[in-house]
């Protein structure tokens, strides 16, 4: 294998959509020409003719011929915007190798410990991995490696990703992906160390939050549980999402949906009807989005800590660049790792969110 040297360019991957383009914006805000990768070449000029300088394009149509890009032009930093984590991102990750680098914003159980499981390949090939580089799973994340710090292994931890989000004028895209992905999926939740099924939209609850406000959430199987186990060691483990239905005749449909759209036909008929759906403008529904962990130790003894952030897509992005300037400047070990598991739980705090520590 030749050793990569890197050209020392950032790629961002699925740089017309929404994060894409403010990971663009941020990057170059902070110094850095990234090159727009997309699917279209004019699409991706008139991103690029939004920032201070014009940037290089780079055009491909699917993951291979992204992984084929990579391969041939070696990046330094790959941040991958596209979605549908669980189908492509090994591909593009392994392209990065050796000593390129990669970021992506998976948030759940197929794609992340799929990654996580490239940590030898990564680590031999001086390559780092970071995956879950957003609001999901991070905010949660750096509250359980807060609280977790300088302590003894805990028995139990409950999160809850509280995201609160404004929606942009246009289609559902991407998230169409990921959403038929946590139906299929069904609830999981870590009992006796070990990853189990529950129910979707299971430990449906009204939380109180810091700010005053209110939020539903219920059980998902999202990434946040694995992100969460492994930063305490508990054997339990269980967490909820505020993107989950809570209400109860909602809820109580979810199981009967994962089943219809496990037919491959079903599914992709769903996510390809459901990724233009078109989707009104709105603005987010609650000030803030939270992060919240409860652990509790053996004894008994309990902590319950808050991360704040604001918009739950501005936060998302600001994580993705932070990585993505760290991985740059070189300041990643080599491996794949969660972001707190990365970085420490205060790259959260460098993106812009706040410790509410109990
Ligand atoms: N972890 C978190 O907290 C978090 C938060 C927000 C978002 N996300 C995830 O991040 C991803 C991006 O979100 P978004 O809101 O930016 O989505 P989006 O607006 O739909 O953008 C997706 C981008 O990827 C491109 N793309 C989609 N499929 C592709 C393919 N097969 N090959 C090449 N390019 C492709 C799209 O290109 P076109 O413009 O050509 O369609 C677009 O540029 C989603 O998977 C979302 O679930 C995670």
């Amino acid at each position: 294998m030749t050793q990569h040297t890197g050209n020392g360019e950032v790629w961002v991957l699925g740089a017309t959509g929404r994060i894409g383009r403010a990971v663009a914006a941020r990057l170059a805000a902070r110094g850095s020409t990234p090159v727009l990768v997309g699917r279209d070449r004019e699409r991706l000029l008139k991103v690029g003719a939004g920032l201070d300088r014009e940037p290089k394009v780079v055009v491909a149509d699917a993951a291979e011929r992204v992984a084929e890009q990579i391969t041939r032009q070696r990046p330094a930093v790959v941040v991958n915007t596209i979605g549908d984590y669980a189908g492509t991102a090994e591909t593009i990750a392994r392209a990065c190798l050796p000593g390129g680098h990669y970021v992506d914003l998976a948030a759940d159980l197929t794609a992340i410990p799929r990654l996580l499981g490239l940590q030898p390949d990564a680590a031999a090939a001086g390559s780092t991995f970071v995956t879950g580089a957003g609001f999901g799973v991070l905010a949660t994340e750096a509250v359980v490696a807060k609280l977790c710090e300088d302590r003894p292994t805990p028995q139990r931890v409950r999160v809850d990703a509280l995201a609160s989000v404004a929606t942009e004028a246009g289609v559902m895209g991407a998230f169409a992906v990921s959403f038929v992905d946590v139906l299929t999926t069904g609830g999981r939740r870590y009992a006796n160390g070990r990853l189990v099924k529950t129910r979707l939209g299971a430990d449906a609850q009204k939380l109180a939050l810091p700010d005053g406000q209110t939020v539903k959430s219920a059980g998902a199987p999202s990434g946040e549980l694995l992100a969460a186990q492994r930063a305490s060691g508990a054997p339990s483990v269980t967490v909820t999402s505020a993107l989950v239905p809570t209400a109860p005749a909602v809820r109580a449909m979810l199981p009967l949906l994962g089943v219809l759209l496990s037919v491959p036909a079903l599914r992709r008929l769903a996510i390809r009807r459901m990724a233009v759906m078109p989707i009104k403008a709105a603005a987010r529904p609650r000030e803030h989005s939270w992060g919240h962990a409860v652990v509790t130790w053996p004894d008994g003894t309990s902590r319950e800590g808050w991360l704040r952030a604001d918009d739950g897509m501005d936060f998302t992005a600001d994580v993705a660049t932070e990585v993505a300037v760290r991985l740059s400047r070189g300041e990643g070990k080599p491996g794949a790792y969660t972001p707190a598991a990365a970085f420490g739980p205060d790259l959260a705090v460098a993106a812009g969110g706040s410790f509410v520590l109990g």
